[in-house]
């Protein structure tokens, strides 16, 4: 028999990635309602209020395990600092892909509150999650695209093996209500 773990608690050097709870929703509006955080994200909105975090939470309650998986990361000190999320994203079928077929890859994002910007924990959340997809998840691919306009998330990516894969594409932010030029990256394990 095939045991899916559903809430992994992945440790890293200063932080635990959970499963987020009811409890979490006040911390998570509160990282998500800044503006600068949700205009750098796609599916953000802003303003950002307390239902919808509590309507993130009780999505990632109800995910499929087998195909997303979301996490808050929870600093040992500070508390919840910003989630990370594994999700399928719908990409145009290429040539491996069986007519008529589209195929689903795996997509990271991920966020870190701004008071907490520019210590690593961004970097640390995304190398944990992705040993873990490699190592327990089975994922040997995963996909990730920052706006062109948001070098940081570009680094921490970069820092986390990550390569450009040479596409640029526009992706809608939901904060902005635009289209936005966005860079596309690759992870291979
Ligand atoms: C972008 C974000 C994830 C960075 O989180 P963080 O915890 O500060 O990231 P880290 O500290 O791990 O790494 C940030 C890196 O970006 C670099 N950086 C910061 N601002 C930069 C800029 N304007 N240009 C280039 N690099 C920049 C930092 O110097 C650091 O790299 P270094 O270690 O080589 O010096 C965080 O600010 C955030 O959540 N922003 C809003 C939401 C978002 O952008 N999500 C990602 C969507 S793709």
């Amino acid at each position: 028999m095939c045991l899916i773990e559903t809430s992994p608690e992945i440790q890293t050097r200063r932080t635990v990635l959970r499963a987020p709870e009811a409890v979490d929703a006040a911390r998570i509006a509160a990282v998500c309602g800044d503006l600068a955080v949700a205009r750098m994200t796609a599916r953000m909105p802003h303003p950002y209020a307390l239902t919808d975090a509590e309507g993130w939470i009780g999505r990632a309650q109800g995910q499929d395990p087998r195909v997303e998986r979301n996490f808050v990361i929870d600093h040992d000190e500070e508390g919840v600092v910003g989630m990370i999320s594994l999700f399928p994203s719908e990409q145009l079928a290429d040539e491996a892909t069986p007519p008529g077929r589209s195929a689903v890859r795996t997509e990271l994002g991920y966020c870190i509150g701004a008071s907490w910007a520019g210590r690593g924990l961004a970097t640390e959340a995304v190398q944990g999650l992705l040993g873990w997809a490699r190592r327990d998840w089975s994922r040997r691919v995963v996909s990730a695209g920052h706006f062109a306009d948001n070098p940081a998330s570009g680094r921490v990516l970069e820092k986390a093996g990550f390569l450009y894969t040479g596409e640029r594409r526009s992706l809608f932010s939901r904060a902005r209500g635009a289209w936005v030029a966005s860079r596309m990256m690759v992870w291979l394990a």
